[in-house]
């Protein structure tokens, strides 16, 4: 079974929990979009749900695919998110935000009664950090903003660079109209005091550590398909 195969599965595997008549917080990047193809032949069949999306691209794709949906403000409470991770651990604290979508993905997530996350083996981690934390900043002072994020986390005994995201030859901008940036702090020992540490961050918009969120993580590998519980 190869990536793609695996993250098929593993969407394939989170349909079994939509219901009809559910409000869908729907996720973003490769794993979520695997997702909403699934769940577009559903729809085709006549299964009646509404979506919620993260981003704008899961949004064009839905539209395209045939997917309803409506925006947050219509449907302010959600049964069920379904989406991708970079990183899971044991627990299921989750590193989000490798698309760009975390500030809206968090949002979508919190709004819903549940979560549910879909991923590949490799994403499945001891300990978070290994892929560097999105931390999602507005532009203005953009370069204090990350000094203060360097000794907010020094002070926690982390360290590493922390670049500004760029794409295609400028500074990337979320759906949001914010900057990210790129921490590589490396093993993450503590992710609740660093999440608290880095919300309190003038600037700091919000970044990429899910905690207590998912309560059930869904996991393709070569030998089939598991679910963790929180
Ligand atoms: C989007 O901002 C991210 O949080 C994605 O959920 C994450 O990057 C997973 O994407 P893939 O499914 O493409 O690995």
């Amino acid at each position: 079974m190869d990536a793609r195969e695996m993250k098929i599965k593993a969407a394939d595997t989170a349909l079994s929990y939509v219901e009809d008549g559910m409000r869908l917080g729907i996720g973003t990047g490769s794993t979520a979009e695997e997702f909403v193809r699934l769940l577009a032949e559903r729809v085709a069949d006549g299964l009646s749900v509404v979506g919620v999306p993260t981003s704008e691209r899961t949004a064009r794709l839905c539209v395209e695919l045939g997917v309803p949906l409506m925006s947050l403000d219509e449907l302010p409470e959600l049964d069920l998110t379904i989406d991708g991770a970079d990183e899971v651990d044991g627990k299921l604290s989750l590193i989000k935000g490798g698309g760009g979508a975390l500030l809206r993905e968090k949002i979508v997530a919190s709004a819903s009664s549940r979560m549910i996350v879909i991923a590949d083996e490799s994403k499945v981690v001891e300990t978070l950090g290994a892929f560097k934390l999105p931390i999602e900043v507005n532009p203005f002072g953009i370069v204090t903003t990350r000094l203060a994020v360097e000794r907010t986390a020094a002070r926690l005994g982390l360290s590493g660079a922390i670049e500004i995201r760029r794409s295609g030859g400028s500074v990337f901008t979320t759906d949001g109209g914010h900057h990210i940036l790129d921490a590589s702090f490396g093993r993450i020992p503590d992710a609740e005091a660093l999440a608290t540490a880095l919300n309190a961050i003038p600037g700091v918009v919000e970044q990429g550590l899910f905690i207590n969120m998912a309560s059930i993580a869904i996991i393709a590998g070569a030998a089939g398909v598991r679910t963790l519980k929180a």
